[in-house]
């Protein structure tokens, strides 16, 4: 790192980032779990809230945002944000499909799974369907091998998966998805 670094420049344009009054509430209640000068440790918390805030993805203005909440540099977020797959760092569809890539998910048939979502959508891993209503993704364990293969939609596991179940599952899922589902449900940041 050269010396004359100072460090990231915040984005200052980030002003038109409005969470919900809610979500802001939650957020400054996370971070009072911690001692003075610790929040950084709530960052993990914010970023689901914000990415439920914002349509299921985290743009730059957004973690910027964060950033700013958290009264750390914008690239401690992007560190988080860009290390974990349940962050979505750009626009994804209303309902993110994310199967499980590893061991027992895959001798089992993830990789079966995976191709049947690709032709009933139309779309290949890390695409969006063309009328924004499904994002697929691989990711690794979930931590549910004893019900492999398996996906997760939201807050939601689906497991011991077939081609028919899957079938089943997104026919149900584009009737009733009418807004983004988030790991971190909307209903929970109200309550
Ligand atoms: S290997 Fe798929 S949930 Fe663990």
């Amino acid at each position: 790192m050269p010396d004359n670094y100072t460090g990231y420049k915040m984005d200052t344009n980030n002003t038109n980032i409005n969470f919900s009054e809610e979500a802001l509430q939650l957020m400054h209640k996370i971070m009072r779990r911690y001692p003075e000068g610790r929040q950084k440790s709530a960052i993990l918390p914010l970023l689901h809230i914000a990415q439920a805030e914002s349509e299921g993805w985290l743009s730059a203005p957004v973690m910027d945002k964060v950033a700013e909440i958290l009264k750390v540099q914008p690239i401690e977020v992007y560190e988080v944000a860009s290390f974990y797959t349940m962050f979505n760092l750009k626009p994804v569809g209303k309902c993110v499909i994310e199967v499980c890539r590893t061991g027992p998910c895959w001798l089992l048939g993830a990789e079966d799974i995976v191709k049947f979502i690709e032709r009933k959508l139309n779309i290949k891993e890390g695409e969006t369907t063309a009328d924004g209503m499904f994002t697929l993704k691989t990711v690794e364990c979930l931590a549910s091998c004893g019900s492999a293969p398996m996906m997760q939609v939201g807050e939601k596991y689906h497991e011991h998966l077939t081609c028919e179940k899957v079938d089943e599952l997104l026919d149900d899922y584009r009737v009733n998805t009418n807004e983004h589902i988030s790991h971190w449900a909307k209903d929970k940041i109200k309550a």
